[in-house]
C-alpha cells in the first residue's frame, strides 16, 4: 500500500479488523441462488417467478453490477421483496490500484449498502483496459505471478475496508493465461495476503485445467478450501477453432462432467461454504430443470 492508500483505508475503517476466521462467522448462510445481470431477464430467467415455482432452487440473487448501468427493474423488485442479495462487481480490476479510485470505491460502497448486499464478489481479473468506458466488460484473467497476487491482495483489502463488506475474489474464465503460477496457487496467495474469503467457480476451474492440459483436480490439494465462502457452477460449450478445441464459459444449461465432479468435491470439503450459485441467467426455466435438480441433490448433504 502507498501512504495515501493506507490513509484512505484507515479513514474508511478506523477499527482494527478481526482475522478472517472470526469475521466469517458473521456471514449469513444464503443457500442456493442464481445470478443476474442488467437486462438478463429479457429472454432469460425471471428470478422472482423461478423462486415462486422452485423455492428450493433460488434462495438468493447474485446481482452482476457495473456502476455505469446500475441495477435493473427485475433485480430492484427482488431487492424490494427483502430477499437476500450479493453484489457481483463487473467493473473493477482488483490487481490494478488505479482502477480502485476513491470515486469508484465510494459509489460501490453506497450501492452495495443500498441494495443490502451480504458481501461483494466478482471475477478477479481485468474488466477494463485503461480508463473505464461504457461498453467495457471484456474480462481478462489476472497475470498469474507473485507480484500480481500481492497487488490483488492490496485491492481486495482496500475494497473490503472501503465498503465494510467482505470481498470474495473469484477465479475468472479464460482460454489463455500469462504467468508462472497455477491459477489455484495464485488465489491461495491472494487469500492469505488479504486474509479474505474466496469464491471458487468450478466451471472456470474446469476450463482452466482443460486449457492448460491438466487434471481437473490438479493443485486443489494446495488450495485453501476452508476460505471458500461461495461456489459457482455453470454450463459450458465445447468448440473447435483452427484445429484446436476450446471450452466457452457461455452459462448454458449443461456443466462439463469435470465441473460436476469438482462441485461435488468442494461441497464436501469447504466447511465455511455459505452460498452456491448456478449461473444460468440467460436460459429458460424448462431448459435448466435437469441441472438444477442435480445441483440441489448434490447440495442436500451440504444444506
Ligand atoms: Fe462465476
Amino acid at each position: 500500500m502507498t501512504v495515501d492508500d493506507l490513509r484512505y483505508a484507515r479513514a474508511v475503517s478506523p477499527r482494527e479488523e478481526a482475522p478472517f476466521a472470526e469475521r466469517c462467522e458473521a456471514l449469513p448462510r444464503l443457500g442456493i441462488g442464481i445470478s443476474t445481470e442488467y437486462g438478463a431477464g429479457r429472454g432469460g430467467l425471471d428470478p422472482i417467478e423461478l423462486r415462486r415455482m422452485h423455492p428450493d432452487w433460488v434462495q438468493f440473487l447474485e446481482i452482476g453490477i457495473d456502476l455505469e448501468r446500475g441495477v435493473d427493474a427485475d433485480a430492484r423488485r427482488w431487492i424490494e421483496s427483502g430477499w437476500p442479495v450479493t453484489y457481483h462487481f463487473l467493473d473493477a480490476n482488483l490487481e490494478e490500484r488505479e482502477s480502485l479510485d476513491e470515486t469508484w470505491l465510494g459509489d460501490t460502497r453506497e450501492l452495495a449498502r443500498e441494495i443490502g448486499a451480504a458481501w461483494l464478489c466478482g471475477d478477479a481479473g481485468l474488466w477494463h483496459m485503461g480508463p473505464r468506458e461504457r461498453g467495457h466488460g471484456v474480462l481478462m484473467p489476472p497475470i498469474l505471478t507473485d507480484d500480481s497476487a500481492t497487488e490483488m491482495a492490496h485491492g481486495v483489502t482496500l475494497l473490503r475496508r472501503a465498503t465494510g463488506l467482505e470481498v470474495l475474489p473469484e477465479n475468472p474464465p479464460s482460454q489463455v493465461y500469462v504467468g508462472d503460477l497455477h491459477l489455484l496457487d495464485y488465489f491461495a496467495r491472494v487469500a492469505e495476503r488479504a486474509d479474505c474469503g474466496l469464491l471458487l467457480d468450478v466451471a472456470h476451474l474446469a476450463i482452466y485445467q482443460r486449457a492448460t492440459h491438466r487434471d481437473p483436480f490438479e493443485a486443489l490439494d494446495r488450495f485453501p478450501l476452508e476460505r471458500v465462502i461461495e461456489v459457482h457452477v455453470a454450463g459450458a460449450s465445447e468448440f473447435t477453432h483452427a484445429g484446436r478445441s476450446f471450452v466457452d464459459d457461455d452459462h448454458t444449461a449443461q456443466p462439463l462432467p469435470e465441473t460436476w465432479a469438482l462441485l461435488e468435491h468442494v461441497l464436501a470439503h469447504a466447511p465455511r461454504l455459505r452460498a452456491l450459485v448456478f449461473e444460468c441467467e440467460r436460459n429458460r426455466a424448462a431448459d435448466v430443470r435437469a441441472s438444477f435438480e442435480r445441483v440441489t441433490a448434490l447440495a442436500s448433504a451440504w444444506r
